[in-house]
């Protein structure tokens, strides 16, 4: 039998592994400037961390939830999202007192039973933020700012910014029930089944992928009429801020997101070339979750980006990055030359330099092809007349030029 990996998730094969690496550097890169700590929460959490906090009604706990009873009749689930761990493992090590703020990354695995096409499976993965202790709407255009400036960093420019406020829980009450209302001509045409979860939750007809709905929803009524004054000076704020760093934005109002803890401000970035699945990123202010999971009432904002998406989006813009040119192989001409390729690679690897050596006994030929379909820079040749000279031709594949070095400058030459 041959196995396959199980719908819905991907293998990073070596000669993809390195875009990974370097997404993920620029992303640390790019958090280091403002101070952000990296955290690291298990893969699986009590289910009902997820339960509370992204909500019943949510598709990621109603229908994409990967939960079990383990041997132990514990209900657990694997991480749904990044955000309720982490603010798990904040509370249960007693990091947060009310008047300090934190500043947290993560790069997690994130699993979700969801129908898998291009940009959405099974497992994927974020990079996200956390920035927690702070109420200010400086904190909200920070986060925001360092999701624009990663993705800035990559060199993808024609990305949107779709902001919202969906003010506070008063604020959503109020429009909850005007868009239910404003609903009711299209639910009596549905089935009980879709008329249920749209009372349980009538935010998320707002983003519905059904054109139907969405033609329908096209003139509903817009949150920005529901927000308090409060809530509406806020988010004004905010926009002057993202003014003020230079930041294009679109005010969207049907921007509401999937997971429930979020209080007024809600932003995507999305870029269409990457088909449907278009948001690249996303997040908002969660000023109840902590206090939802037994903490202190501490407010935060933070994103999670996904990094297939990125990466899908680099490749829609052509954006291609090769994987970088390093070390040495050690090639021999002929057996008796093995044993110097064995020790002058040992030489190069104890000087902190990549160096391979060929033991399999294939022709010169075949061992430059190997260089080259590895990655290396240069290819050391060891044959008769080198051993006889006490040198090796040192091939630069990069330039394709080739020289005579001693062995013993060998190492001179290339840190040089
Ligand atoms: P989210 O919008 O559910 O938010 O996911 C964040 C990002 O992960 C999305 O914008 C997308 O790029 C990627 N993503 C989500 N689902 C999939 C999937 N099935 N396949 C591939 N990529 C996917 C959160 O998870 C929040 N925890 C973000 C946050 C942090 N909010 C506040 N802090």
């Amino acid at each position: 039998m041959r196995f396959q990996a199980p719908r819905g998730t991907e293998d990073v094969l070596p000669v993809d592994s390195h875009k990974w690496r370097r997404l993920e550097s620029e992303f640390v890169r790019c958090v280091d400037l403002f101070g952000y700590q990296e955290i690291r929460t298990p893969t699986f959490e009590d289910a009902q961390l997820f339960l509370r906090t992204a909500g019943e009604t949510s598709d990621v706990v109603s229908k994409q939830m990967y939960d079990f009873f383990d041997k132990g009749d514990r209900h657990i689930a694997l991480k749904a999202e990044g955000t309720a761990p982490a603010m798990r493992a904040m509370i249960e090590h007693g990091l947060l007192q009310a008047g300090t703020v934190h500043r947290i990354f993560y790069n997690t695995p994130v699993f979700r039973y969801e129908r898998p096409q291009k940009g959405r499976l099974r497992e994927h993965h974020q990079v996200g933020i956390e920035l927690i202790g702070s109420s200010a709407v400086e904190a909200d255009a920070e986060v925001i700012a360092i999701a624009v400036q990663f993705y800035e960093r990559l060199g993808l420019a024609d990305f949107e910014l779709r902001i919202n406020s969906i003010g506070r829980s008063e604020c959503r009450d109020k429009y909850r029930a005007a868009i239910l209302e404003f609903c009711q001509p299209w639910l009596a045409n549905q089935e009980a089944e879709a008329r249920a979860k749209a009372e349980a939750n009538p935010l998320r007809l707002l983003d519905s992928k059904d054109p139907e709905l969405q033609k329908f929803m096209a003139h509903a009524p817009s949150i920005q009429d529901y927000l308090e004054p409060e809530c509406a000076q806020r988010f004004e704020s905010l926009q002057r801020l993202l003014s003020d760093d230079g930041i294009q934005f679109q005010v969207d109002s049907r921007i509401v997101r999937g997971l429930d803890y979020y209080t007024e401000t809600v932003f995507e970035l999305q870029i269409e070339s990457i088909g449907a699945q278009s948001a690249i990123g996303g997040g908002g202010r969660y000023d109840g979750l902590i206090g939802q999971l037994g903490g202190p009432p501490i407010p935060s904002v933070g994103f999670g980006i996904g990094i297939e998406r990125a990466l899908l989006a680099l490749e829609s813009k052509g954006i291609v990055w090769e994987r970088g040119l390093t070390g040495v192989f050690v090639a021999s001409a002929g057996e008796s030359h093995v044993a110097s390729a064995r020790r002058i690679a040992g030489q190069l690897r104890g000087a902190g330099i990549p160096a391979l050596y060929d033991f399999e006994g294939r022709s010169l030929k075949s061992q430059l092809k190997q260089a080259d379909k590895l990655g290396f820079r240069y290819v050391a040749i060891l044959g008769d007349e080198e051993s006889a000279t006490g040198t090796v031709s040192l091939r630069d594949l990069s330039t394709s030029t080739q020289s005579s070095v001693g062995v013993d400058e060998l190492l001179g030459a290339l840190l040089s």
